[in-house]
């Protein structure tokens, strides 16, 4: 078991040293995939430290190449690097694609995101590698390998949602970044996280729909001991768009102007939405005390009480006694 798991990881490695070179080496690879990169604003010491990659647009460019180094076919389809259809023809499931490459937080290759370059709708803008024994999604952050001793260093970690922002945010100097890869975040993700710190700040894309869908998973955050600062980005703009637009120093200054620790960031937007109707604003306020409830730290959690009865035009003792009874239902 052991050793089939190390088979895995050797034949993802090799997969990533593949398509790096047939980037940096070959045609098609420097004029389609390496000038994509170019064109998006990337530097080379950014490609190199990601060890970023092509994959030939053809049937079985990797797969051919694998077997004649020695490699076996079936550990090429655990890790659904080769698809089999229903006809047993065997083919590479990444073809025509720049790459990313997915580390553990060791450094070991376990999976890859490959990104389109066609602007088509039809075809999927990101394809990425199957749950394997080696590669489980919802243990994974996108780029904590590169990341973790910045985070450790700066005691924050900026979580973003995909591969692009990872890169153009490092590549700003901003080196404590990490992607939940578009999904939503999972405990095991925080754990891992906070492993390294216990301050987490999101950098979100500016599509407000998703925000107010995502504030209930912010509360795992809290649950597990961490703190969570959110920031927004102006509509349309994700960390990368901004960063590449604007520059690494306004980025920066962004952050700071607009970070905002989550259970006001919360409130906020809730209010906002409940207007002046006043059962709405009822609801405001026990969401608000539910997330706070979350908080494992009393004293942290009365000092939110004490800010948010300012935001909320609730009294205090109203409030705690919400969290309370809050706090006893859950026990
Ligand atoms: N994602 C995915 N499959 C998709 C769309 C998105 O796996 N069809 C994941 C990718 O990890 C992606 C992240 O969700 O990086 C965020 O999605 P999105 O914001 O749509 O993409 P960007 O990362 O902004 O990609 P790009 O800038 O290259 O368009
Ligand atoms: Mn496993
Ligand atoms: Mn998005
Ligand atoms: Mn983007
Ligand atoms: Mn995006």
């Amino acid at each position: 078991e052991q050793d089939k798991r190390e088979s895995l990881y050797i034949v993802s490695n090799y997969a990533a040293k593949f398509y790096a070179d047939r980037m940096w080496n070959s045609e098609d690879g420097k004029t389609i995939g390496l000038s994509y990169f170019k064109e998006r604003g990337f530097r080379d010491d950014i490609v190199q430290k990601f060890e970023l990659g092509y994959s030939p647009d053809d049937w079985s460019a990797l797969l051919e190449a694998a077997i004649k180094d020695g490699y076996q076919q079936n550990f090429l389809e655990d890790v659904g690097l080769v698809v089999k259809n229903d006809q047993g023809k065997i083919y590479d499931r990444f073809r025509g694609r720049v790459m990313f490459p997915i580390h553990n937080f060791t450094g070991r290759v376990i999976g890859f995101g490959g990104r389109t370059l066609k602007t088509d709708k039809a075809v999927p803008k990101y394809v990425n590698s199957p749950e394997s024994d080696i590669y489980h999604k919802s243990n994974v952050l996108y780029g904590l390998f590169q990341a973790k001793k910045a985070i450790r260093d700066l005691d924050n970690c900026f979580l973003v949602e995909g591969y692009a922002d990872v890169l153009s945010v490092q590549q700003a100097g901003v080196e404590n970044v990490v992607a939940s890869s578009g999904t939503s975040l999972t405990t095991e993700q925080i754990r891992l996280i906070g492993r390294f710190t216990k301050s987490i700040t999101i950098l979100y894309d500016g599509d407000a729909a998703g925000i107010k869908a995502s504030l209930r998973g912010l509360d795992m955050i809290l649950e597990e001991g961490l703190d969570v600062k959110v920031v927004l980005f102006p509509d349309g703009h994700d960390p990368d768009s901004y960063v590449q637009k604007l520059g690494a120093s306004a980025f920066k200054t962004h952050i700071e102007k607009a970070k905002k620790d989550f259970i006001f960031f919360k409130t906020e937007i809730l209010l906002k939405e409940a207007a002046s109707d006043p059962i709405k604003r009822a609801g405001v306020i026990r969401e608000v005390v539910e997330s706070i409830a979350k908080i494992p730290d009393a004293i942290k959690a009365s000092v939110f009480i004490r800010e948010c009865s300012g935001l909320l035009q609730m009294e205090e003792r109203i409030l705690i006694s919400e969290l309370n009874k809050m706090r006893l239902a859950k026990a």
